[in-house]
């Protein structure tokens, strides 16, 4: 199969990075480094992205800073899942308008999926005068170009024309998180769910070389990186549109060869894609975390035809049951909606039944949210939106039970863990995750944040694992 996605050339690339020199001109004249503030709403992939985004802005000579009101550059990352989303982002990019009235040569941008949208693109020109630069996620390789335009001429400048999009690689980056990491795997999504606006502002799916992923992963695991999740929109049809005969099973197989101490993660996976071959390689490959987030959206196979997932109730089970016959011990997590168009509460009550049936570890729950230019924004929608709240409280409720219940398992047991951050309550110092991603709160020496370490399980609750430092282990980081 011949390779149908575009891939920029590194010498366009290289170009960038020369906007970049331009800008670090500039800004090297200045008595201090200049100010950039990365903002990022949504999705992991939105956080990689604001990686890279960050990585362009250290090449041009930024420092970083929390503060608007000192920032010389803002970068708006967005996420258009939901409304509430939405809003949430106009709220705050209409709140910088007193922010550039106090600092006039403050460059405000705008970036990532909300400025796809055509409407919104329209809205931000008319309406939020204030903002410089928007930008779609399918031009974020050409950021420097972009910015370099917005300051050389001064004047607004726009770049959201609908493109499939493209691989770029040699992007500089800079990550947040000294021993967790992401790497974008693929981008872009060809599924069409009726309800979602992903693969209207995302483009088509179009996946990374294996050798480049593999050299980031090796370039990870050689700086210590501890854990590191693998990202796409649906990561199972990895390779597809790859000339090499390449599935994310075996990517899965070559990354878990790299050397080093870590663990695979991955998101998200596609129920319909998910094949016996995945959960084979997951149970084979030793680096691989045991735990999966499947999102099954619905329970009733009207619903889930509508919302054009792919698969039936019983054939999301039977993946299920095949999951955990290799791998016992997978925790496994889901997305829901609720209150579908046309939904009724008797349908509604198939998406408990899935929730008895499979006893998810943790449920991702959202209310149905019409997305303009999705046809699921185009349908019916007569179910009075009391009795969605009333179907979702239902839905909270079971699966705070069954959180719960799983949780109470894991009390008594020791488990190697990765410290990862600094807890909020004295008595609990630290936080850490397990394998299978659960929070634990534990008290320890902050030396450990970013080690592995044993701990052993003393209470639980609906939301955390709580523990302590396994006899012997105490203060002493192992892996
Ligand atoms: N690619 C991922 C999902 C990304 S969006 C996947 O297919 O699993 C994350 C979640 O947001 C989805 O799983 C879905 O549950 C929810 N979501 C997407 N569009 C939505 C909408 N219009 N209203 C409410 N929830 C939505
Ligand atoms: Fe949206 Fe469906 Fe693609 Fe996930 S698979 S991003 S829910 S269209
Ligand atoms: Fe949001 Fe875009 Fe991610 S819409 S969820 S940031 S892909």
């Amino acid at each position: 199969m011949n390779r149908v996605t575009t891939v920029i050339a590194p010498e366009e690339i290289a170009r960038q990075r020369s906007f970049c020199e331009r800008i670090a001109e500039r800004n090297a004249a200045r008595p201090a480094a200049p100010l950039a503030l990365v903002d990022t709403y949504g999705c992991q992939q939105n956080e990689a992205d604001s990686e890279r985004l960050r990585g362009y802005l250290r090449e041009m000579g930024f420092a970083f800073t929390d503060a608007e009101a000192e920032a010389d550059v803002i970068v708006i990352n967005t996420c258009a899942i939901r409304e509430h989303a939405e809003q949430r982002v106009l709220g705050n990019v209409g709140v910088l308008v007193h922010t550039k009235r106090a600092k006039p040569e403050q460059v405000i941008c705008l970036c990532g999926c909300m400025a796809q949208e055509p409407h919104m693109a329209e809205k931000i020109r008319a309406s939020y005068r204030h903002v410089d630069l928007v930008f779609g996620p399918q031009a974020l390789w050409r950021f420097p170009e972009l910015l370099w335009r917005c300051l050389s001429r001064g004047g607004r400048v726009f770049d959201t024309a609908d493109e499939p999009g493209s691989i770029a690689e040699g992007i500089p980056v800079v990550r947040q998180n000294a021993f967790k990491a992401w790497v974008s795997i693929m981008y872009g999504c060809n599924n069409f769910c009726s309800y979602c606006i992903v693969p209207y502002v995302r483009g088509r799916e179009r996946s990374r070389r294996p050798e480049d992923i593999l050299r980031e992963v090796e370039e990870l695991s050689a700086q210590g990186y501890k854990d590191i999740t693998l990202l796409g929109q649906n990561v199972n049809s990895y390779g597809k549109d790859l000339e090499e005969d390449i599935d994310f099973a075996g990517l899965l197989e070559r990354v878990n060869a790299v050397p080093g101490d870590f663990l695979i993660r991955f998101m998200t996976s596609h129920p319909k894609d998910a094949t016996e071959r995945l959960f084979d390689a997951m149970a084979a490959c030793e680096k691989v975390a045991p735990v999966i987030h499947l999102p099954f959206q619905a329970g009733n196979d009207r619903v889930l035809k509508a919302m054009n997932r792919g698969y039936t109730a019983e054939q999301y089970l039977s993946k299920v049951a095949a999951l955990r016959r290799r791998v016992p011990d997978i925790v496994l997590t889901s997305d829901v909606i609720v209150g579908f168009p046309g939904e009724t509460t008797a349908e509604f009550e198939d998406t408990l039944n899935i929730l008895e049936a499979v006893r998810f570890d943790a449920l991702f729950t959202f209310l149905f949210s019409p997305r303009q230019g999705t046809p699921a924004a185009r349908m019916e929608d007569p179910t009075p939106k009391e009795e969605k709240q009333a179907n979702f409280q239902r839905l909270v409720d079971l699966q705070n039970a069954i959180s719960n219940e799983k949780h109470q398992a894991y009390v008594g047991r020791t488990l190697r863990c990765l410290v990862d951050g600094e807890g909020e309550d004295p008595r609990n110092t630290l936080t850490a995750r397990t394998a299978g991603n659960r929070l634990v709160h534990l008290n320890g020496d902050k030396a450990l944040i970013g080690q592995y370490a044993d701990v052993t399980i003393t209470s639980a609750s609906t939301w955390a694992l709580f523990g302590e430092l396994a006899q012997g282990g105490e203060g002493q980081a192992q892996g």
